[in-house]
C-alpha cells in the first residue's frame, strides 16, 4: 500500500569542488532534482531542495598541490562557481552549502561518534603504502607506476588511464610516490571499518523486496552489488585534508569523503533550519528522495543507508531516481581532456537561454539508458519545438489579442465542435503530467506539456483568427479566448521545466495566482483580464552560434591529440662503452647547397677541424641553404661513407624531430672550434 507522506526532502548530489559543473551533470541530477522540486512546491506541498559542494576527498588535494595552492583556495574557488552557475540555471535549491562548514564538521563528528559509541564499526590495521621521505600514509591516487596490464608508466593506484583497468596500489609495477618520487614502503596503519556484511540481511529485504518500485537501472545495481556479498567498508583515511576522526588514537586520521559527503545533505538541512532540521531527517511521515547519477548508486542505497541505520534516529531514502550518463557529441564527457559543454561556458555563449538548455537535457534526459548531446539536435529543439512550436503559439495569441481586443481577454462566444475537442486537450493534461513526474519520468512529462502547445499552435493554424477579423469577430473572440486559456495553463505546466519562460509568460498574461490545482482548468483568465505587452519567449539560433560550438569541440579534439602524441618510448639501455663507440663532433658549415632533383636533401660542406668533408642530410623542407652557412653543427663523424643521390655522404648531422615530423638541427650554444667532440 502506498504510504502516505507529510513533506519531502529533496537531495542532489554534492558535486566535488574540484572543478567546474558540466551539462553532464546538470542533466542527470540537477535539472531533475529542480523539476521535482518545483513541481511539488507548485502543488503547495511542504518540500525542502537540498544542495551544495563536497569539498574533501584526495582529488581536491592533488589539485592544489598541482597548483602550489591550499585545498581550501581549491574549494573557495570552485563552490562559488559551481553555485553561481546553478543559480543562472534556476536550480532553486532552499540551500547551498558545503562540507567545509562548520555545522558540518560538527555533525558529521557526531553521527560517527554515535555509530563508534554504538559499536557500530569494526577496526582493522592493514598494511599499506607509505612514503617514508614525506612521512605520510599513501592515498590510492598517489601512488603510480607501471599497469600490469598495458604496462604504461604512469598508472594511478586504484586506476590505469590507458587502458581502463581498475587497480589497487600493490598491483602497480615499480611504483612511485607522486609526493616525494620515492619508492613507498609498506607500514601498518589502523582504520575505522562500517561493516556492510551485517547490514546485508535488512538491505535485502529493503531494496529487493520493499522497492521494487525503483527505476530498473538502480535496483539493478543494488541487486547485483547485493548478490556479491558486502564487505567491511573503511570510513576513515590516512590523509591531512577532510574532518578528523573523533576518536582519541586517530592522530592524522579524517573521515573519508564518502562518509561525511552524505551528511552534508543533513548538515545543510541543519544550517538552513537550526531548530526544525530534524522533522525533515528523522520523522518517518517525511519522504527522502536522492537524486544522483549513476556512479553514486551504490553509496546512496546502500552505504548511506547502513550508516544511517548504524546511527539509528534518521529515516532512509524512499527513492533514489538515479541517471545514467550523457556523452557530448558521441564521446563520453571527461573532465581530464575537456570534452564537456561547461554551464559557465555556456551561460557566456547564449545568455539569457538557460531554458533551451534546460529543455533540450529533459528531452534527452539519460533517464534509462545512457543519451547523446549534440548542437545540432540543441539547435532543432529550440528551433523546432521552443521557437516553432511553444514560442509561436503564445506570440500569435498574444499579439492578435493586443491587436484586436486592446491587451484584454476577450469573451467567449458559442463554442464549434473543433473548439469543444481542443478544449478537451486540458481535461487530462493535469494528471497525466502528474502522473508522469511522481514516477520521475521527467523526459515524458516533458513532451506532454509540449503537446500542449502543439494542440494550441495547431488550433490557431487551423481557426486562422487572422483571417476572420474582418467578418466574425465574435469567433475571432471565442477562439482568442480558448488560446489564451492554453496559454495560461501552458504558463503553469512548465513552470518545473522552463521557469524563466514561464516567469515571462506569467508576466505577459499578467497573471497573478499561480498554482498547479489551475492546470487543465479553462477559465483561468476571465474576459476583460488586461494582458501586458507581448514579447518572444524564445529565438531562434542561427547556423553560425552552433558552428561555433562545434568548432571548439573539434579545437579540443585536436588538442587532445597533440598532447596525447607523448614523446617515443625510450629504446633499450646501451653500455657506456656502445656509447663511445659514436664520435659525435661540432663542425662549421663552410657551404651549403640543394641537392638537385632532391626535394629533401641537403648538401654540406664542413670543417671538421681536420679537413673538409661532405655531408648530405634530409633537412630541406625546414631549412635553406643561407639558413645554415656559416652555422655549427653536430654531426657523426665516424658514421660509415654512404651514397645519397650519388654523393658521398660522410656523416651524418644531427637534428632533433618533433612529434609532427618537423626537424630542428642541433647547435652548440657557443662557438667552439671546429672538431670538438660532443659528449
Ligand atoms: O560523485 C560525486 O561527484 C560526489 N561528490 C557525490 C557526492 S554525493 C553526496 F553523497 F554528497
Ligand atoms: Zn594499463
Amino acid at each position: 500500500m502506498e504510504k502516505k507522506f507529510k513533506r519531502t526532502t529533496i537531495t542532489s548530489a554534492l558535486p566535488y569542488a574540484n572543478g567546474p559543473v558540466h551539462i553532464g551533470h546538470l542533466a542527470g541530477v540537477y535539472v531533475p532534482a529542480d523539476i521535482y522540486a518545483r513541481y511539488l512546491r507548485l502543488k503547495k506541498e511542504e518540500v525542502v531542495f537540498i544542495g551544495g559542494s563536497d569539498e574533501h576527498g584526495v582529488p581536491i588535494t592533488i589539485r592544489a598541490k598541482k597548483e602550489g595552492v591550499t585545498p581550501q583556495d581549491i574549494v573557495d574557488r570552485f563552490h562559488t562557481l559551481i553555485k553561481n552557475a546553478f543559480e543562472k540555471f534556476g536550480i532553486s535549491f532552499d540551500i547551498y552549502s558545503r562540507t567545509t562548514s562548520q555545522t558540518h564538521r560538527e555533525l558529521a563528528s557526531e553521527i560517527f561518534r554515535t555509530i563508534y559509541d554504538k559499536g557500530g564499526f569494526i577496526e582493522q590495521s592493514t598494511e599499506q603504502y607509505y612514503d617514508d621521505e614525506a612521512h605520510q600514509f599513501l592515498a590510492d591516487r598517489y601512488i603510480t607506476g607501471e599497469c600490469p596490464h598495458c604496462h604504461s608508466e604512469g598508472a594511478y593506484g586504484d586506476q590505469c588511464e590507458k587502458c581502463g583497468t581498475s587497480l589497487s596500489p600493490t598491483d602497480l609495477i615499480n611504483p612511485k610516490s607522486a609526493i616525494s618520487g620515492s619508492a613507498p614502503v609498506m607500514k601498518e596503519t589502523k582504520h575505522w571499518y562500517l561493516p556492510l556484511d551485517r547490514h546485508e540481511a535488512w538491505l535485502r529485504q529493503w531494496v529487493l523486496e520493499d522497492h521494487k518500485e525503483w527505476r530498473p537501472n538502480v535496483y539493478g545495481q543494488c541487486k547485483s552489488w547485493l548478490d556479491m556479498g558486502l564487505q567491511p567498508r573503511a570510513v576513515s583515511r590516512d590523509l591531512d585534508w577532510g574532518i578528523p576522526v573523533p576518536v582519541e588514537e586517530a592522530e592524522g586520521k579524517v573521515l573519508y569523503v564518502w562518509f561525511d559527503a552524505p551528511i552534508g545533505y543533513i548538515s545543510n538541512t541543519k544550517e538552513l533550519y537550526p531548530d526544525s532540521w530534524e522533522k525533515w531527517w528523522k520523522d518517518p511521515e517525511s519522504r527522502l528522495v536522492h537524486f544522483i547519477g549513476k556512479d553514486n548508486i551504490v553509496f546512496h542505497c546502500i552505504v548511506f543507508p547502513a550508516m544511517l541505520k548504524a546511527e539509528g534516529s534518521y529515516i532512509l531514502p524512499d527513492n533514489v531516481p538515479g541517471n545514467e550518463f550523457l556523452n557530448l557529441e558521441g564521446d563520453k564527457i571527461s573532465t581530464s581532456r575537456n570534452w564537456a559543454v561547461w554551464l559557465h561556458e555556456y551561460l557566456e555563449d547564449f545568455p539569457g537561454k538557460q531554458d533551451v538548455l534546460r529543455y533540450v537535457l529533459t528531452a534527452n534526459a539519460p533517464e534509462t539508458k545512457d543519451n547523446d548531446f549534440t548542437w545540432k539536435d540543441f539547435q532543432a529543439r529550440n528551433n523546432n519545438e521552443l521557437v516553432a512550436i511553444y514560442g509561436n503559439f503564445v506570440n500569435r495569441a498574444m499579439v492578435l489579442a493586443t491587436k484586436y481586443f486592446d491587451g484584454k481577454v476577450p469573451v467567449a462566444g458559442e463554442l464549434t465542435d473543433y473548439d469543444k475537442e481542443t478544449l478537451s486537450a486540458f481535461d487530462g493534461v493535469k494528471s497525466e503530467v502528474e502522473r508522469l513526474l511522481d514516477v520521475f519520468k521527467f523526459r515524458e512529462a516533458q513532451k506532454e506539456a509540449m503537446n500542449l502547445a502543439r494542440i494550441g499552435n495547431k488550433y490557431l493554424a487551423d481557426t486562422e483568427p487572422w483571417k476572420l477579423a474582418k467578418t466574425d469577430m465574435e469567433r475571432v473572440a471565442t477562439i482568442l479566448n480558448i488560446s489564451l486559456q492554453l496559454a495560461a495553463n501552458l504558463a503553469i505546466a512548465f513552470e518545473p521545466f522552463l521557469p524563466f519562460s514561464s516567469q515571462k509568460l506569467r508576466d505577459m498574461l499578467n497573471m497573478k495566482s499561480f498554482d498547479w490545482a489551475q492546470l487543465g482548468q479553462t477559465g483561468l483568465l476571465p474576459a476583460g483580464h488586461l494582458l501586458n505587452k507581448a514579447e518572444l519567449l524564445f529565438e531562434k539560433i542561427e547556423d553560425n552560434a552552433i558552428e561555433a560550438q562545434v568548432q571548439k569541440l573539434l579545437d579540443t579534439k585536436k588538442a587532445n591529440r597533440e598532447a596525447n602524441q607523448k614523446a617515443a618510448p625510450v629504446r633499450e639501455n646501451i653500455g657506456f662503452d656502445d656509447f663511445l663507440k659514436l664520435d659525435i663532433r661540432v663542425g662549421t658549415v663552410l657551404e651549403c647547397q640543394k641537392v638537385p632533383k632532391a626535394d629533401k636533401l641537403l648538401q654540406f660542406k664542413i670543417d671538421d677541424g681536420l679537413e673538409t668533408r661532405t655531408i648530405v642530410s634530409g633537412i630541406a623542407q625546414y631549412y635553406k641553404p643561407e639558413d645554415l652557412a656559416g652555422k655549427q653543427v653536430c654531426f657523426i663523424a665516424n658514421l660509415a661513407p654512404r651514397k645519397l643521390k650519388g654523393i658521398l655522404s660522410e656523416g651524418m648531422i644531427l637534428s632533433a624531430e618533433n612529434n609532427d615530423g618537423t626537424l630542428a638541427v642541433i647547435m652548440p650554444e657557443k662557438t667552439v672550434k671546429p672538431g670538438s667532440e660532443v659528449k
